[in-house]
């Protein structure tokens, strides 16, 4: 049955006659390595599901096996008038720039990349900013001098992450010691826990106490890791405090949900605009976890140094270095 759900998409039917392209469900292709990776994949199925629970309107989902289906895929949902058709990861980013050009009268979005077209809206993170608390935690939380930081692929966002990350553990100790690997250079870095486990483990060996994971399902290998030798992981992404409850830190989440939520949720209200959307710790696109799984581990100090960073990096009394913008990481 054809139902009209809101005002915007009523005005849009009685003036353009097409309420089939204009008024049919949003959909959502997630990335390869989301499907996998319990972190990625849970936040942007977090954001569909508050969509539709708030709205109670329907979203159409594709789950890739390769990532050479992502075309075929976005095409397919913009073909049926989906919209707008939103791809969860970077790797997704040329089948979107070529679908939203087959289809210029369509709306895309995409999470994690910028695709400069003038019918896509292009959700990026300041990881950097998320990155900053998750070192100044760890800094704080460490008793060697040492924490550690495991990537996924070697790719600038990841690079910020971890620039964001020592100017963190830098503010709160000085003389703090960072160890830092990347996992690889092809997506496949973000899938590897075996990898990230052996990586945490030599850097836990080298001293470090607290270890940040930036690289997706590898990520869960470096907290497995640091559960098994009694030292602390930080995850990231979606909250992770709950996997080895008492032996992560925190979470920097990146909030996927909230990204995809507003691309739906602004498309339903007729506000859909193309353009990048830049979601830093002030416009609720990262944010750091404190939940009943790591209370116990987060004194009243750590909190408040927490607490203060995010306030001073939200209004810009903070400047945390994005080597992305400013360049290479000065720490
Ligand atoms: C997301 O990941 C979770 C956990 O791995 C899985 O249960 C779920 O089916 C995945 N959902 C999508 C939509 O990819
Ligand atoms: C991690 O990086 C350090 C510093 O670049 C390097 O010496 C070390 O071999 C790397 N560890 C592994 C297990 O690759």
């Amino acid at each position: 049955m054809f139902r009209l759900s809101s005002s915007a998409c009523a005005a849009i039917f009685v003036a353009a006659l097409s309420a089939t392209a204009a008024c049919a469900d949003p959909a959502i292709v997630y990335s390869v390595g989301g499907k996998f990776d319990g972190s990625f994949n849970e936040s942007a199925f977090a954001g569909v599901k508050r969509y539709m629970e708030e709205t109670g309107e329907n979203v159409r989902e594709f789950e890739l096996e390769r990532d050479a289906q992502s075309l075929q895929a976005l095409r397919n949902f913009a073909s049926r008038g989906n919209a707008p058709v939103i791809a969860i990861g970077f790797n997704q980013a040329n089948a979107l720039k070529q679908a939203a050009e087959a289809f210029p009268n369509s709306d895309f979005a995409i999470v994690d990349m910028v695709v400069d077209q003038p019918n896509v809206r292009s959700y990026v993170f300041k990881e950097h900013e998320g990155a900053y608390i998750g070192g100044l935690l760890a800094a704080m939380a460490s008793e060697s001098g040492t924490v550690g930081f495991v990537g996924g692929m070697d790719i600038p966002i990841i690079q910020r992450f971890l620039c964001g990350y020592k100017q963190g553990a830098l503010s709160a100790d000085p003389d703090i010691k960072v160890l830092f690997n990347m996992t690889g250079d092809t997506p496949a870095a973000f899938a590897n826990p075996v990898r990230g486990g052996e990586l945490a483990t030599a850097q836990i060996k080298r001293g470090a106490d607290v270890v940040l994971q930036a690289a997706g399902g590898t990520g869960l290998g470096v907290l497995q890791a640091a559960a098994d030798a009694g030292v602390l992981g930080i995850g990231t992404d979606s909250n992770q405090n709950g996997l080895h409850k008492g032996k992560v830190l925190t979470s920097i989440r990146k909030r996927v949900d909230n990204a995809v939520f507003d691309s739906f949720n602004s498309a339903r209200e007729g506000s859909f605009s193309p353009g990048i959307q830049v979601l830093g710790l002030a416009e609720g696109g990262m944010d750091w976890v404190l939940d009943e799984n790591n209370r116990p581990l987060i004194s009243d100090e750590m909190k408040t140094a927490a607490d203060a960073a995010v306030a001073g990096i939200s209004d810009g009394t903070i400047k945390v270095h994005d080597v992305i913008s400013d360049g290479v990481c000065p720490y």
